[in-house]
């Protein structure tokens, strides 16, 4: 399968390159706002720009979106638009642009976090853009055409990125187990799904 994974320098994304890598049958084309060619999920234009260039895939991988951790009181219009504009509409923006260049019967696959349905103080942006993008899966699969599975990874604290801002890593999971269910959703047969990282381990 030819497959574009967005976001494949993060964390998350390196780990899932890496695991879509190990079976030796997919072309893996890894983008991010500093790759060649780079992709900014912010952009609209150059994403439909991007997919026209690349023409037909397979799947579509998206581990990215930037929204804003901060309490209720402090967070800012901007900071919810950002969160909207980023997370949630760029990773609606890449379902809208590629669907018309996935193969048929191919794959897409967005990532949204255990922060929709476990919040804490100060996930309130990023509890909803989560939420949204699980709701925009669940119906947006309904109406995909020629077979085209669409789906969302939740992801759990990861414990790199738990180890980045010294937390305590003990309930977190590997990037490596983590990308387990992005390889489930695109070689599986999901569809319409949010798929619970903790369970493929
Ligand atoms: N890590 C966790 O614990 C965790 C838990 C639950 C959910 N999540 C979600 O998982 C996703 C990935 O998280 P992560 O920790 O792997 O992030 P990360 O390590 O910060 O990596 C983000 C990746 O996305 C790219 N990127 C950032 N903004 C972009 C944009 N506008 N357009 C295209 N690419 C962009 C980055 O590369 P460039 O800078 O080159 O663009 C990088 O490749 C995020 O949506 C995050 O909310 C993460």
């Amino acid at each position: 399968m030819k497959i574009v994974v967005v976001g494949s320098t993060g964390t998350i994304g390196a780990a899932v390159v890496r695991a879509l890598a190990r079976s030796g049958q997919h072309e893996i084309v890894g983008v991010s706002r500093h790759s060649e060619p780079a992709l900014d999920i912010e952009d609209a234009t150059a994403t439909r720009a991007f997919f026209k260039a690349i023409s037909r895939i397979d799947a579509l991988v998206s581990c990215t979106g930037n929204a804003v951790f901060k309490p209720l009181a402090q967070l800012t219009d901007a900071d919810f638009e950002r969160s909207l504009h980023s997370k949630l509409m760029g990773q609606v923006g890449l379902v809208r642009a590629a669907l018309e260049h996935v193969a048929d019967h191919g794959s897409v696959t967005l990532t949204s976090g255990i922060l929709a349905q476990r919040p804490m103080r100060g996930s309130a942006a990023i509890s909803m853009v989560n939420a949204g993008l699980e709701g925009f899966v669940r119906a947006a699969a309904l109406e995909a055409p020629r077979g085209i599975r669409v789906n969302v990874v939740s992801p759990p604290w990861v414990t790199e990125t738990l180890e980045k801002l010294g937390m305590e890593v003990a309930a977190g999971l590997p990037a490596d187990t983590v990308a387990n269910a992005y390889v489930a959703a695109v070689e599986g047969t999901f569809q319409g799904q949010a798929l619970n990282a903790v369970q493929f381990v």
